[in-house]
């Protein structure tokens, strides 16, 4: 049985003070953190530290949205893995939508920085997912097959990666994927992981959905056998929306 996550990306939200506001009403509203669902959040870098403080002792995940691929170095603005080890996180964020489209996270730069992340013993969210030209033109599968073959290139062990599929086009858009179109990319996605590893491997990685989840549409996606949780993005900007959707990964 697979134990599901839900993680709250919060992308360039809130500015210390907020952020540290928001994960203490999250811990009061949440409470005890459940056996059955991981609890993660990913603060904009500089709130990691001060969310740190709040969180620790709780059982929530630090999640970072971002790394770099290289050690350190003259690499202006970028954040480097061992930075966030030490700012406490136990997750980073690789390869989402926005930072395919607006920063040019490839593949390949996906790949190194999945590989960087690993390195550092952090876990990784692998994000994947098709635009709605992609989706139209019927090659939503390849798309995401290619996204998680190059992704993971070179990953001898998937243990400590969780794959999100976000798919564009639900992203802030309000549109959810129907719980069957997710169910069935998710299908598809953990094929292709037991082609790349084997059955074990692919019946134990988490996939989480993302896109436009809500406390609405949530419990219905948890529902499907091959959606292990959320990457929650506006609707974990409030704490009881997201404590909400926690609340339905749990139950389901
Ligand atoms: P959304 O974002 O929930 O606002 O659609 C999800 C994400 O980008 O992770």
């Amino acid at each position: 049985m697979r134990k599901k996550i839900v993680v709250g990306n919060w992308k360039m939200n809130k500015t210390i003070s907020e952020a540290v506001e928001l994960s203490s009403a999250i811990i009061d509203q949440l409470g005890e953190v459940s056996a059955s669902c991981e609890v993660g959040i990913a603060p904009a870098f500089p709130a990691l530290s001060g969310v740190h403080g709040v969180i620790s002792g709780t059982g929530i995940h630090l999640a970072a949205q971002n790394c770099h691929y290289e050690d350190d170095g003259a690499f202006t603005g970028e954040v480097s893995v061992r930075m966030l080890d030490e700012a406490g996180c136990s997750y980073v964020i690789v390869g989402h939508s926005e930072r395919r489209q607006y920063f040019g996270d490839t593949n390949p730069v996906v790949n190194l920085k999945v590989k960087k992340a690993l390195s550092a013993g952090l876990n990784v969210i692998l994000c994947v997912g098709e635009t709605l030209d992609e989706r139209e033109k019927g090659i939503t599968t390849e798309v995401v097959t290619c996204q998680v073959k190059e992704g993971l290139e070179g990953v001898a062990d998937i243990g400590d990666i969780v794959i999100a599929y976000e798919p564009v086009w639900a992203i802030g858009t309000g549109k959810t994927a129907s719980s069957l179109q997710a169910q069935e990319v998710h299908a598809s996605i953990r094929a292709t992981v037991a082609g790349l590893y084997n059955e074990p491997a692919a019946a134990g990685v988490r996939i989480q959905y993302g896109g436009s989840v809500k406390p609405s549409n949530a419990e219905e996606l948890f529902a499907m056998p091959d959606i292990d949780g959320g990457l929650i993005g506006g609707a974990s900007l409030n704490a009881e929306d997201f404590v909400a959707i926690v609340k339905a990964a749990e139950k389901s």
